[in-house]
């Protein structure tokens, strides 16, 4: 199965520093049992990184009391934007200096845990974050960090990476060490219930898109086939539960585990051809990441087609639990038309507004640039493939054909 140097490289890398799962709590007061577990293993002086509406909409409410009643002399950092910079991450250096802080305990999305792992690593380590930035960067071991995941779809709580923006360069650095990994997550549902519908569509595309593109790369592994096989399963009957009925607990509980084991499968993978497009779009017009992947998705399953047939009928006959061989390439097709009536389902858009024709080239320079060097795709895209995606992200027509 192994046929390309990344795929390789990327084997190579699990035998060597396979992350381990974190310790991971779900549903009611599970951000209550997280920041338990923190006090109880010696923390005292905690760094709470987030964003302000979540703190000046009550949802740390119960967090900073029960923080209090344990004794606790709790710092906060609230100034977590979309796509965090290198000036956030030192004001929160400079927060855990201030506050004298023992632990970091982070709660938002991807934006605010990413910023929380290079906070965590960078109080540690003499490093400038220019230095840290890059692979295996990181020598001392970071502050405790303890991660609420407030939308069920970046991963980043179980991934070893975050992605912090230069302004300075105006490129977005990856931080990929195994130390990043936070020590214990929580799901919480009192506040996974109040995400918002386009949110909980983006973010939920985004974690499905993180399973497929795990399930068809050239470094999967049986146990990482497993964790995005199941992620499907959940994201593909519950995704759409979610979105109609956002009270419903289950439902949100069960995209959340959906996505963590999406987040742990492609840390162990990568991705592919979905992320390396959709990123140059959000560099280019600003779009946030969820959506960009929600709308590219169908038209990269439709490249990927007959070389990952089998994959796909293998999917199709979970979703059906059909045990019988049936007709591969019909499976295959089904599986994209599901994903295609998913896509439907929870509002995403068959078009992006944005996107401009004169832009084409660039992005797709760069998008086979990323993918080469980062990511065992199972079929190499060609500049005109990507044109030909960018043309239908522009025309709106989901059912691309590619020559
Ligand atoms: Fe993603």
């Amino acid at each position: 199965m192994i046929r390309s140097p990344m795929a390789l490289a990327l084997r190579a890398m699990n035998r060597l520093f396979t992350p381990e799962k974190p310790l991971t709590f779900f549903g009611h007061e599970a951000m209550i049992k997280l920041a338990d577990l923190m006090v109880r293993s010696g923390s005292k002086r905690p760094l709470i990184v987030t964003d302000s509406f979540l703190l000046q909409n009550g949802m740390l409410d119960t967090l900073l009391a029960f923080l209090k009643q344990e004794g606790c002399d709790v710092s906060i950092f609230e100034d977590i934007v979309p796509n965090p910079t290198f000036a956030v991450v030192e004001a929160g250096i400079s927060a855990i200096r201030t506050g004298q802080c023992d632990s970091v305990f982070a709660v938002g999305g991807g934006s605010a845990i990413d910023a929380a792992k290079v906070i965590a690593a960078a109080s540690t380590n003499k490093k400038s974050l220019q230095r840290l930035a890059g692979i295996l960067k990181v020598r001392e071991t970071p502050l405790p960090l303890y991660v609420v995941a407030t939308t069920s779809g970046t991963g980043s709580e179980v991934t070893t990476a975050a992605v912090i923006s230069d302004t300075t360069t105006h490129k977005k650095n990856f931080f990929v060490d195994p130390k990043y990994l936070p020590i214990a997550a929580a799901f919480d549902t009192d506040l996974l219930t109040s995400l918002p519908g386009p949110m909980t569509a983006g973010t939920g595309m985004d974690a499905l898109t993180h399973a497929l593109e795990s399930f068809t790369s050239l470094a999967r592994t049986p146990a990482t086939e497993r964790d995005a096989a199941t992620a499907v399963r959940l994201i593909v009957e519950f995704l759409p539960i979610a979105y109609r009925d956002p009270e419903n607990a289950r439902a949100r509980e069960m995209v959340a585990l959906g996505s963590f084991l999406a987040g742990y499968a492609f840390t162990r993978t990568s991705l592919g051809y979905v992320h390396a497009i959709s990123h140059q779009i959000s560099a280019h017009y600003n779009t946030p990441h969820g959506l960009a992947n929600a709308v590219l998705l169908p038209r990269v399953l439709r490249f990927n087609e007959k070389a990952c047939r089998d994959r796909f009928a293998t999917l199709e006959r979970m979703l059906t639990q059909d045990s019988s061989p049936g007709d591969a390439a019909q499976q295959a097709s089904a599986f994209i038309h599901r994903i295609d009536a998913l896509a439907d389902s929870v509002g995403i858009p068959a078009r992006l507004e944005d996107v401009q024709q004169s832009d084409f080239a660039a992005i797709a320079k760069d998008a086979l640039a990323e993918a080469r060097s980062s990511y065992a795709v199972p079929k190499k895209m060609r500049k005109s493939d990507v044109a030909t995606i960018l043309d239908s992200v522009v025309t709106g027509n989901r059912s691309v054909h590619f020559g």
